[in-house]
């Protein structure tokens, strides 16, 4: 094994050292469930280096991710994505910049948004059908708002999404090089790719990204990596990390993070699991009318993620998603109206896989390819009145949707399908989204936080 951390952290409770610092349970077990682990909750030592200070065994063990990862740095952090996606941010655009973001990107942005005063355009993802969710960003749409607002600093993709699928990350990040824009990649849901040959977003162009380890690795809740190309200030980003996060990072987090990437470079059991994960699409799509998401000339897709549409059996994905937890003990990762998503890792085994295809063919007993849904049309034009900062900041207050027409909404507005906020903080809240969200989203969104002041 080739993990710094853990070797210097196991030596040290070896030599049985005194701890006159912090944590207050000096490494003792003193709950049961923690017996394992508080030996391995340090605090910042010689011996145990400093995340922040880029010092000792944790530069050692982020710099083997930076290998893995084929970037140029990596910087752990402690508090997920989110902590990586604000310290992007806020070295690369710092006060007050504009943004470029993908309409369908993840709460976390619109704090950034709301934290560094970042004034946000978007491209919207054609919507798939029947699924209801987003694909591809368009590079024409991209280019058409990079041209029109000159102003913007950095472009924020997700990829993969929650459903699994990639965007076009070497097209996108060219089109913003050419531009002078960053490209910072939300890729939370794909820090297993080097185990099933998907190149990392660094590899492919883009200048920061971030992947949450506890999602898809074996890490502890938490966990991340951002890794990042050179043209991104490494010492800025650390003192933002820092100044968006606790001053005592987890050790345990940081350790589980060294090693599931030691693990991760050496296990075949992605490959595996993406096998498993083809035969259960695939028998998903012959022999029930369940629709699973596949690969296609549009659509590329992170081969571990298991995306079930439900929609053409005229049945909702909650409806589904419950019926595996209560008769047959499967929780899933999420579902909505049209779909349940299954994340699927090299934890997984045969017996897993075996229990998710018998409970799937059971609920699909009986039911038949009955209508294809509505179309998801077109989301509203967003109309932004005031800053997403001055938005988030604002006194609010919740409303029901119905009757939020004219109102400035104050948090995003996300239902699922099609996962993409119908509004964004700032924008007015008009009579055509109401509509859409009590019509079209099938009033999965009841109430939304507005602001009382502007
Ligand atoms: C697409 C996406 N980005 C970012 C995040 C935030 O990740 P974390 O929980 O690691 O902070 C999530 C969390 O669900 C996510 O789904």
């Amino acid at each position: 094994m080739n993990t710094p951390l853990y070797k210097a952290l196991s030596q040290l409770i070896q030599e049985n050292t005194i701890r006159m610092h912090m944590p207050g349970h000096k490494g003792k077990p003193c709950f049961k469930p923690f017996d394992d682990i508080f030996p391995y909750d340090f605090t910042e030592t010689p011996q145990t280096g400093n995340l922040y200070e880029q010092q000792g065994v944790i530069r050692d063990a982020e710099l083997l991710a930076a290998k893995l990862y084929k970037a140029h740095d990596c910087h752990f952090l402690t508090g997920g994505s989110t902590q990586g996606i604000h310290a992007a941010f806020g070295t690369i655009c710092s006060d007050k910049g504009a943004v470029l973001l993908d309409r369908s990107c993840h709460k976390s942005v619109a704090a950034a948004c709301a934290l560094f005063d970042l004034n946000p355009y978007f491209v919207y993802p054609d919507i798939l059908e029947p699924y209801g969710f987003g694909g591809k960003l368009s590079i024409e749409k991209t280019e058409m708002q990079l041209k029109t607002h000159p102003e913007i600093k950095a472009m924020l993709i997700v990829s993969p999404n929650y459903y699994g699928i990639l965007q076009d990350i070497p097209a996108l990040s060219k089109l913003c090089h050419n531009y002078n824009v960053k490209l910072i990649v939300d890729a939370a849901h794909g820090a297993h790719f080097p185990a099933i040959n998907i190149k990392s977003p660094i590899e492919l162009g883009a200048d920061a990204a971030v992947l949450s380890a506890h999602k898809t690795l074996p890490a502890m809740g938490q966990g991340a990596y951002l890794i990042m190309s050179e043209s991104v200030d490494s010492k800025m980003l650390r003192q933002i990390e820092s100044m968006v996060c606790t001053s005592s990072p987890s050790y345990p987090i940081m350790l589980s993070l060294d090693l599931a990437r030691d693990w991760l470079e050496n296990t075949n059991d992605y490959k595996l699991c993406a096998e498993r994960v083809k035969e259960i699409r695939n028998f998903i799509n012959t022999q029930t009318a369940f629709t699973a998401l596949e690969p296609s000339k549009d659509i590329d897709l992170d081969s571990c993620r298991l995306t079930i549409c439900t929609a053409k059996a005229g049945v909702s994905g909650h409806e589904i998603c419950e019926r595996l937890d209560n008769e047959f003990k499967i929780v899933c990762e999420m579902a909505d109206d049209r779909n349940v998503v299954c994340i699927l890792t090299a934890m997984d085994s045969e017996s897993d896989f075996k229990r998710l295809k018998t409970a799937i063919l059971d609920c699909a007993k009986g039911m038949k390819t009955v209508k294809t849904p509505d179309i998801v049309t077109d989301l509203p034009e967003p109309k932004q009145c005031i800053s997403v900062r001055k938005a988030w900041f604002s006194k609010n207050k919740t409303i029901s949707v119905k009757d939020a027409a004219g109102k400035i909404c104050a948090r995003p507005v996300t239902p699922y399908p099609p996962g993409i906020p119908v509004v964004f903080p700032g924008e007015e809240i008009t009579p055509k989204h109401v509509e859409f969200l009590t019509k079209r989203c099938y009033n999965t969104v009841s109430e939304v936080l507005i602001c009382t002041e502007s």
